[in-house]
């Protein structure tokens, strides 16, 4: 299954930086040398095993803006299953932005308009942190009122913390066919193990496919005391450890952790994924917690 996702925005607003980083690994470093993306490219990530991801990155200049909304217009825009539209939030031309967007979102309710859309307000660390919140609201604000009746979300992301993993977790969930099973899949597994939480893994991008705490309220009860941001830091996290594994020429298998509160298991599920699994019961030994990981695996595949 083929899924299309088209990434778009002005010229700088950090397209490219977000897809090097979440797809090739690379660090958010590395990101300014990146030259400017000339017209579209195009990648294919295959994600979870059938689910391949076209990813269109559409250069923002705009001569090539120009070129999508006219001449490749029903290129750019057909069979998309997804359109995610980066603004930067220190834009000085936030006007044309506004313009080119809406341009862009006809084009999408003309050839596609089941694709749902996903609007980040980039670059949210050069905003004061006291300030962020309200920035934030006041630019969501904006973009809902550009989008008139189409369904937007809209997120805040930066490169430099978590929030880049949180945005693009929820864009793939909405790509993921059976992402609702999975959390039922993950529950069962999570009773079975006595584990407070279970957490699913995309392999290559460390992207959250699923979970084991929905949001239901009442499971709110179980999980009020833990971090609202743990699933997106442990991606950020393990994403920078494996990369310090392969400057040293290591390559990444697996993670335990036993401290007083808590044991915690990484490990692989499936070809493509890997499985966190917390257990705050003493009594429960990591070496049962990875017979547990590796009997499930068939089911998971
Ligand atoms: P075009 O290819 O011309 O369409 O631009 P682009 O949207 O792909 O921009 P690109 O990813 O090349 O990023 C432009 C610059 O923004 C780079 O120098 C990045 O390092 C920087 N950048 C990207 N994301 C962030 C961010 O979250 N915060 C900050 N401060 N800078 C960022």
């Amino acid at each position: 299954m083929k899924k299309k996702v088209l990434l778009m925005g002005a010229s700088g607003s950090g397209k490219t930086s977000m897809r090097s980083m979440i797809f090739s690994n690379n660090p958010a470093s590395l990101t300014s040398r990146l030259g400017a993306t000339i017209d579209v490219e195009q990648n294919h990530v295959r994600f979870l095993g059938d689910l391949i991801l076209n990813l269109w990155d559409c250069g923002g200049q705009d001569a090539f803006m120009d070129s999508y909304l006219s001449t490749q217009r029903s290129t750019i825009f057909s069979h998309a299953g997804v359109m995610i539209y980066v603004f930067d939030v220190e834009s000085r031309e936030m006007a044309k932005d506004l313009e080119y967007y809406r341009d862009c979102l006809d084009g999408l309710s003309q050839f596609s308009k089941d694709a749902s859309v996903f609007l980040l307000v980039h670059k949210m660390d050069l905003v004061r942190e006291g300030e962020r919140s309200a920035v934030f609201q006041r630019k969501a604000a904006e973009l809902d009122k550009a989008s008139g009746d189409f369904p937007v979300k809209v997120l805040g992301t930066s490169i430099y913390d978590e929030t880049l993993y949180k945005a693009w977790s929820s864009i793939v969930n909405t790509l993921i066919p059976n992402a609702r099973n999975l959390n039922t899949h993950l529950r069962i597994f999570a009773e079975a193990c006595s584990a407070m939480e279970v957490i699913l893994f995309e392999r290559a991008t460390f992207l959250v496919i699923a979970t084991s705490s929905s949001s239901d309220a009442s499971d709110s009860v179980v999980t009020h005391s833990l971090d609202p941001k743990r699933y997106e830091r442990t991606s950020e996290l393990i994403k920078a450890f494996k990369q310090s594994c392969s400057r040293l020429r290591e390559e990444f298998h697996s993670l335990e952790m036993e401290l007083a509160e808590f044991t915690a298991v990484l490990d692989e599920m499936t070809k493509n994924t890997y499985v966190l699994v917390v257990v705050h019961n003493p009594v429960v030994e990591t070496a049962a917690i990875k017979m547990n990981i590796r009997m499930a695996r068939k089911k998971f595949e």
